[in-house]
């Protein structure tokens, strides 16, 4: 896949974007946006892919926000077709990946960058890592989900100090409001990407991508999560990697998920 924007790298079933404008410090134009719509929904389509690391090219930035300067002058009309587009090509949609996607926050994630990490299914950080909503610095508040996902990952009263401060905070105490699951050095944020990412894989991925679905389902107004987990629960069991997987524990082996 060749891009303006993002690298894309596959090694065996582990890919990883890279959004490359790093003298933009990554913010999100249009044709990145595009551009990660794609490379989503072909990693996602390409059954050989089972986990999908999202970081930022740089040391400085995963991503540090929208890009400001393409959205300055938009009319009303424009910034809700601008937040609309967004969340259907890019934020609603990574959340809805059946493959897990973990976000690596190397650097800034502010703005849509942070509304980019929180609609990953989790996030680690390198201690250098700063994360905030400026928006409302900018006269605009968060369009990208922050204002839904941020309360959902860290609770009413912390998001709201932070959205109406626009203020950051560090990699440590984001991870002490559950932002983040780690934070390391930047050296040891690809390798425990890949290892978490390697623990992923051993398991069966169409369990997990009922087990994304029916998470998702918590979150999502109008739907009876439990009555989507009994439902996918019940999925499972005409899956081959039921069979397997149970096969397997019962002949005191490990299994060979056939993915199906
Ligand atoms: N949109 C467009 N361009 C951006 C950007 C954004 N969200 N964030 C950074 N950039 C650009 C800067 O304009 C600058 O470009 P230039 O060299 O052509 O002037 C370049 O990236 C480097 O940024 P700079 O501000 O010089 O780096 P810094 O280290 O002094 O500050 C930040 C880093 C992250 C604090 C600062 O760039 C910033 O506040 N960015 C905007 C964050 C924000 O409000 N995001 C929410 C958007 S809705």
């Amino acid at each position: 896949m060749n891009f303006e924007n993002i690298l894309v790298e596959q090694n065996n079933s582990l890919a990883t974007i890279t959004i490359n404008r790093p003298k933009k410090l990554n913010a999100l134009n249009k044709n990145t946006i595009a551009e990660l719509h794609e490379a989503f929904k072909a990693l996602e389509s390409d059954e050989n892919v089972k986990v999908i690391l999202l970081t930022g090219s740089g040391e400085k930035a995963f991503v540090a926000g929208a890009d400001i300067s393409e959205f300055a002058h938009f009319s009303e009309e424009e910034g809700g077709r601008l937040a609309a587009k967004g969340q259907e090509l890019l934020f609603d949609y990574v959340e809805n990946l059946s493959t897990p996607v973990i976000a690596l926050v190397n650097g800034f994630a502010l703005g849509g960058g942070l509304e980019l990490a929180m609609s990953c299914h989790f996030r680690i950080a390198s201690d250098n890592a700063r994360m905030g909503l400026p928006e409302t610095s900018l006269g605009v508040i968060p369009g990208y989900g922050g204002t839904q996902r941020l309360p959902l990952l860290i609770g009413k009263g912390k998001a709201m100090e932070l959205i109406m401060t626009a203020g950051m905070i560090g990699a440590e105490e984001a991870k002490s409001y559950g932002l983040v699951n780690y934070v390391v050095s930047q050296e040891e944020l690809l390798p425990l990407g890949e290892k978490l990412a390697g623990k992923i894989m051993k398991n069966s991925s169409v369990a997990i991508s009922k087990a994304i679905k029916a998470i998702n389902a918590c979150f999502t107004d109008g739907e009876n999560g439990y009555q989507t987990e009994i439902n996918a629960f019940g999925e499972c069991f005409g899956t081959e990697d039921f069979k397997e997987g149970t096969t397997a524990f019962l002949e005191k082996r490990k299994p060979d998920f056939p993915n199906k």
